[in-house]
């Protein structure tokens, strides 16, 4: 029998790549020079899509593929999938959730205390020779028993407050609605509320159009000079134009970024600022959990061409 053909959108490890191309026929799509013309040539006989959570799949790849039944995401996020596209045409959606949850988490607390005690410049201090010639790094701030603020409190929200609660921070958090699980921390309804409380503010929202620039301007502001915004969500959740005003004129004291608008080309202005800490959307870059990734995606395609119940369905 033939093997169903799928479309691969960006690359994967060597350990995902072996057994995605012995078990489908694939069409390595950003190995294309002409990508207009790669989909134009098989797009009519593509399956399924393999891609990954910051490429997704857009109304025009979508439209070429017109036999397309699945679109399986390596990541949780799906917001750069066009799901009305997807609804209208009866085509199901996958993605990768849980298993990414504890490592997503672990790097967003760690950028909150790297960038809160300076990790990086002290590193450099060492580097450079400027403790043997200047002595003491300078002080910075702490995090033990500080206020943080999880806006969305989502799987990785959750998880992030955990981790959190260790540090004995006061916690508290925005959502649609106040959850049951999570009773030792306050709920705030307003966001605007809970960016006051925040001296570390987590941006962990699942993003789509309704949670677009949700942190703007006046939310950034109630960060203020003191406070930290991390976010290992998605950039369109902030308003980067916003949050890089306010990084240069000190109205918002730092942040730590896993994520950026039109990633990997971010906006230059972020690299002239010290207040900021880039990180290269590596929130779930760990072997373990790039292995789980890429192995839900593989079993997502396979239970569908065997006609059976997908795992982690989104549509
Ligand atoms: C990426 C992510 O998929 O889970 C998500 O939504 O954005 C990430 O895990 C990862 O960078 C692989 O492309």
């Amino acid at each position: 029998m033939s093997k169903p053909i799928i479309l691969q959108v960006g690359p994967y490890p060597e350990w995902d790549q072996t057994p995605l191309d012995s078990a489908f026929d694939v069409k390595r799509y950003f190995e294309a020079p002409d990508q207009p013309g790669f989909l134009a040539e098989h797009g009519p006989n593509i399956r399924a899509i393999a891609t990954r959570g910051e490429l997704g799949a857009g109304h025009a790849m979508i439209e070429a593929c017109p036999a397309l039944e699945l679109i399986s995401v390596y990541g949780v996020g799906f917001d750069a999938v066009d799901l009305d596209a997807c609804r209208e045409r009866g085509i199901r959606v996958t993605n990768t959730p849980d298993v990414l949850t504890q490592d997503v988490a672990d790097l967003g607390v760690a950028m909150m205390l790297c960038q809160s005690r300076g990790m990086v410049g002290a590193e450099r201090w060492v580097r450079d020779g400027s403790w043997a010639s200047k002595g003491l790094y300078p002080l910075k701030r702490r995090v033990f028993g500080r206020k943080a603020g999880i806006l969305g409190l989502g799987r990785i929200g959750f998880e992030v407050g955990k981790r959190l609660a260790g540090f004995g921070m006061d916690i508290a958090y925005t959502d649609i609605t106040a959850k049951d699980y999570a009773p030792d921390w306050t709920f705030m309804s307003d966001p605007l509320e809970l960016a006051r409380h925040a001296d570390f503010l987590f941006v962990t929202l699942a993003a789509s159009a309704e949670t677009r620039h949700v942190v703007n301007g006046d939310l950034i502001a109630c960060v203020g000079p003191e406070g930290m915004i991390i976010n290992i969500s998605r950039a369109s959740n902030i308003d980067e134009e916003a949050l890089i005003t306010a990084l240069q004129n000190g109205t918002l004291g730092a942040a730590a970024l896993d994520v950026f608008e039109g990633e990997p080309a971010l906006d230059p202005r972020f690299l002239d600022l010290d207040n900021v800490l880039l990180q290269p959307h590596h929130a779930s870059g760990t072997i373990e959990t790039r292995k789980a990734m890429g192995q839900l995606v593989r079993d997502n395609l396979t239970a569908h061409f065997a006609g059976q119940d997908l795992l982690t369905p989104v549509l």
